[in-house]
């Protein structure tokens, strides 16, 4: 049986600031890695990477922006060499809000950061994994992947992206050693959705289908999953989208 071992990898976690990218740092480093532990907010990647010590690197990037990704890429490689696992894990939140009601300005935010920062980290990642003939890329989407009726409209768009977005690439580097896979969190205990002030017709809906979240998960068991996906354990496992909710979407 292979563990679920990280040693000698070095890892790239987005959004480890914070909530279950945090829980993926401390978790890959106790598994062997060393972690660049990127956010845009510097003072949560420090204080990540501080708690891990010195198998940890912060790393302040905002993934929404191409440059910034591009010089996040480079402080990772200049400092280790290389990238093993890529954990496409930072996302905000919309307001809840339906189709009709969404303003453009959130609809394009929201897609911006959780869609196409996740290609432009994975778009500057992947040449590096194609040189070292492998890689593991572990995406963090969202029940809101795979349902209509699991959050606003901008959101649930972003995420069905991302997981359009795992399956390409799982499909187009097989062949190349690296596997692509994704997460389906549910109902999560982080500061996610507590900045956001939400469209009552929107939350007004979406209560009942939020209220089946009857069991909120930790950010550790996200991070646990996001393990088992990154090592060699999960190395036949490619394209996948894995539910993380207790149960929740079987119902
Ligand atoms: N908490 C939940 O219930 C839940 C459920 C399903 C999916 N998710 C997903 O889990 C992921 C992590 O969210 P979380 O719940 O830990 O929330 P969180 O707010 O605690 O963590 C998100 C982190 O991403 C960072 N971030 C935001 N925009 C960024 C950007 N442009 N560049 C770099 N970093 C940025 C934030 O500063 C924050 O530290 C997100 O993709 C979210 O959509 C969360």
């Amino acid at each position: 049986m292979t563990a679920h071992t990280l040693d000698d990898r070095v890892a790239l976690i987005t959004g480890a600031g914070s909530g279950i990218g945090r829980a993926m740092a401390v978790t890959f480093a106790k598994a062997g890695a060393r972690v660049v532990v990127c956010d845009i907010d510097a003072d949560g990647a420090a204080r990540t990477a501080a708690d891990i010590g010195d198998a940890a690197l912060p790393a302040t990037a905002d993934i929404g922006d191409e440059a910034s990704v591009t010089a996040l890429v480079e402080t990772a490689i200049s400092a280790y060499g290389r990238i093993d696992v890529l954990c496409n894990n930072a996302g905000i939140m919309d307001t809840m809000a339906l189709p009709a009601e969404i303003p453009l300005a959130l609809w394009e935010r929201v897609l911006r950061v959780n869609l196409t920062g996740t290609f432009l980290v994975t778009h500057a990642v992947l040449p590096h994994m194609l040189r070292q003939g492998r890689g593991a890329i572990v995406n963090t989407a969202s029940e809101a992947a795979v349902r209509g009726g699991a959050a606003g409209a901008a959101y649930t768009a972003s995420k069905h992206g991302v997981a359009g977005l795992t399956r390409s690439v799982a499909w187009a580097h097989a062949k190349d050693g690296i596997r692509c896979n994704a997460i389906l969190p549910g109902p999560t205990m982080t500061g996610i959705a507590t900045a956001a002030s939400f469209d009552p017709t929107g939350a007004a809906r979406l209560a009942p289908v939020l209220a089946l979240g009857e069991r909120i998960a930790q950010p550790e068991q996200m991070a646990d999953a996001a393990l088992f996906l990154a090592s060699d354990a999960a190395s036949f496992i490619n394209g996948a989208l894995v539910p993380v909710d207790g149960g929740w979407s079987a119902a």
